[in-house]
């Protein structure tokens, strides 16, 4: 059993994407698994719900309700993905002490990176009273290719003293068509989802190995 969380402050970063994608992910490898929209603008449980193949979510987003509702939902399931709302609000602090790993996308801009420092803090003020949990890893979202901007994120991360997974998820069109197209880059046709399918499954099975 395993509890997934993306958050991040900062709106943007691709927490509803990278959690939608990999709920399906886990869903066609036939895990046990639930999504948790704990997100008000409720973007990620729409998506699944608008997809040929349904995954399970649970929509839960005060803090009061996460903390009752996670553990219901651990009897019932394997695997729950939650995708964290913007911001740093008590929701993010219920999740990241009910979370077995807490991933964050970080976008490859100085004001992303801060942000991701701040969510790092929470962490570690989790981990230091929940003897070390949850594990936690940060990856680089919608980086441009061939821009100094990531390469100067990546060492910028390096400082942040959190693991920086391998997989970096690079900006395409085609992922951003997907939630407008009811689909996951699985579903689309096309060279640019094949690729941007072939980057969620690297940075998902480095994910998987951390839980
Ligand atoms: N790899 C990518 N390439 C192109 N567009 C992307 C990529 N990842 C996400 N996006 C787009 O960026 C926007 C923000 O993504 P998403 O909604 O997943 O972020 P979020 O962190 O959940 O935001 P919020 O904090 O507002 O909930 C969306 O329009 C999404 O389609
Ligand atoms: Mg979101």
């Amino acid at each position: 059993m395993s509890v997934i969380a993306l958050i991040n402050q900062k709106g943007g970063c691709a927490k509803s994407t990278t959690a939608v994608h990999l709920a399906y992910w886990l869903y066609r490898k036939r895990h046990s698994v639930v999504l948790v929209d704990a997100d008000a603008q409720r973007s990620s449980s729409i998506w699944l719900e608008s997809l040929e193949d349904p995954v399970p979510y649970a929509v839960a987003q005060t803090s009061g309700q996460l903390m009752a509702e996670i553990p219901k939902l651990l009897e019932q399931y394997d695997q729950l993905i939650i995708d964290g709302p913007a911001g740093l609000s008590e929701a993010t602090k219920a999740i990241v002490l009910r979370s077995d790993l807490a991933v964050i996308p970080c976008q490859p801009t100085g004001v992303d990176l801060r942000s991701a420092a701040d969510a790092i803090q929470l962490i570690q003020q989790a981990q230091a009273i929940r003897n070390g949990a949850p594990k936690a890893a940060v990856f680089l979202s919608r980086a441009v290719k061939g821009t100094r901007l990531k390469d100067e994120a990546i060492a910028q991360l390096q400082s942040l003293k959190l693991p920086i997974l391998k997989t970096v998820i690079h900006q395409r069109q085609a992922v951003a068509d997907t939630f407008g197209q009811a689909a996951t880059v699985w579903d689309l046709l096309g060279k640019a989802s094949g690729e941007a399918a072939d980057e969620f499954e690297q940075l998902f099975q480095e994910i998987v190995a951390l839980t």
